[in-house]
């Protein structure tokens, strides 16, 4: 029996039937290797986690001495070195707002560790709850925050609810900051952000006034790289900050140098971040989610009231100790800003030629580009979308396919990604569309 062959007959077909037709080897840097040899570049990065490139020595290194000392002891019964110390770090770098009490005192944030983003988004809402008293969310169409009934629950995007509902009441969504197709009907900058300032009625409609949190992602990643205007979040945030609400910024796709910054929140000033969530890029590939709260909303939780067996394992968090210093070091951040501007100028050039790009969007190293079969009537191209996939994989590159019509292909590379392999992505691109 094929390895593949082994997937379709013992995995559930809800995996195995969407699997690409890549028997994964191994991955190094920015390449994957299948088993035949042959090897791909890789601009999707195992859905935008290893930041810092596949198989880090470094973070290997870690992750391998960790192992040696302790494999698990519970980190919810026990102390561990290793779990503190990335919680010491993660209070360090985790920007919770230059108005917060906690931008004058850094360090005083506190973090809590689990195994996935969905994890951390169901942590981060309880929390949320247990310090405001309150009960309802507001989240955004199009956004997409896991997929437990929670965090569905929150999600804007039937594709990913379906066969599973009724989801939980006291959920309210806001419109989508989808600047290309404004639900609002309305052109940037004229819209004077009007998805952000809709947030109001949004509360006074739809909720009992009862809200908790606003849990909302910097770039709505899966939806498609919905890149909100820089205006949105302040707005939006001040909005539900003035009725009580706290701001759970999902950053569990734009965090640890995505964006070109370690959390896209950093691009925005003015905004007080109270609640942050984070998995994928955590720990490069290693299973870790958190989320980190200002330290008086910390404490409304009390032992027993929220726990994971594995949160916070030992590995994990070595490495993703090592994942931080690594993008620090190697200035990853630098880079992602620097070859994500000529991705996106690279793919703009190629929107003037080819009309199936209706639109290109993102920041640093998340890019998306949105194809459409009419750019008058901007009908989406789902089919065009997967077939561009297929054909830059034949041509030994792999790019990513989301968005809420599935037609927006997706570049997030590792950020160490170098000029020249950017030219190749960009050219088997040309070639692709041609
Ligand atoms: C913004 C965001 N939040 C949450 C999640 C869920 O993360 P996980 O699959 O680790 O549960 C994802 C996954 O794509 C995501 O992009």
């Amino acid at each position: 029996m094929t390895p593949a062959d082994r997937s379709r007959r013992f995995l559930l077909p809800v995996v195995a039937d969407g699997l690409e037709p890549i028997v994964v080897a191994s991955a190094l840097g920015r390449t994957v290797t299948d088993i035949d040899g042959r090897a791909y570049l890789d601009c999707f990065s195992g859905i935008s986690v290893v930041n810092a490139g596949h198989n880090h020595p470094r973070i290997l290194a870690a992750a391998r001495d960790q192992m040696d000392k302790l494999v698990h002891c519970a980190s919810c019964v026990y102390h561990v070195p290793v779990v503190g110390e990335l919680a010491e770090k993660l209070a360090g770098i985790v920007p919770l707002g230059p108005t917060s009490r906690e931008r004058e005192r850094p360090g005083e944030a506190k973090s809590f560790f689990c195994n996935s983003g969905a994890e951390a988004n169901e942590g981060a809402m309880r929390l949320a709850k247990q310090h405001t008293g309150r009960r309802e969310i507001v989240a955004l169409a199009y956004g997409f925050h896991g997929r437990t009934i929670g965090t569905l629950s929150i999600t804007g995007n039937q594709a990913r609810k379906k066969n599973n509902g009724p989801y939980l009441p006291g959920v309210a969504f806001g419109p989508a900051p989808y600047c290309y197709r404004c639900p609002l009907g309305l052109e940037y900058p004229s819209c004077d952000i009007a998805c952000a300032n809709a947030l109001k009625d949004v509360v006074r409609v739809q909720t009992s006034g009862d809200v908790a949190a606003f849990v909302v992602e910097p770039i709505l990643g899966e939806g498609g790289i919905i890149t909100p205007p820089d205006e949105y979040l302040p707005i939006a945030a001040r909005i539900m900050h003035e009725h009580g609400a706290l701001l759970i910024v999902d950053e569990v796709q734009t965090g640890f140098g995505r964006s070109g910054r370690m959390f896209h929140v950093e691009h925005t000033a003015n905004l007080t971040v109270d609640i942050m969530t984070m998995a994928k890029g955590i720990a490069a590939g290693f299973p870790l989610g958190a989320f980190t709260a200002r330290h008086e909303i910390a404490s409304a939780m009390k032992p027993g009231d929220h726990l994971s067996t594995f949160g916070g394992n030992p590995i994990a968090c070595a490495a993703a100790l090592a994942n931080i210093a690594v993008i620090e070091e190697e200035r990853l951040c630098e880079n992602a800003n620097a070859r994500g501007a000529e991705l996106i100028a690279g793919c703009k050039k190629l929107q003037e030629k080819h009309a199936l790009i209706g639109d290109v969007r993102g920041r640093g190293l998340m890019i998306g580009l949105e194809l459409v079969r009419d750019r008058k009537t901007k009908e989406p191209a789902p089919i065009e979308a997967k077939a561009i996939r297929a054909r830059m994989r034949e041509r030994g590159i792999l790019v990513g396919v989301g968005g809420i019509f599935g037609n927006v292909v997706r570049l997030q590379p590792p950020l160490s990604i170098t000029q020249k392999e950017c030219e190749r992505a960009l050219a088997a691109l040309d070639e692709t569309l041609r």
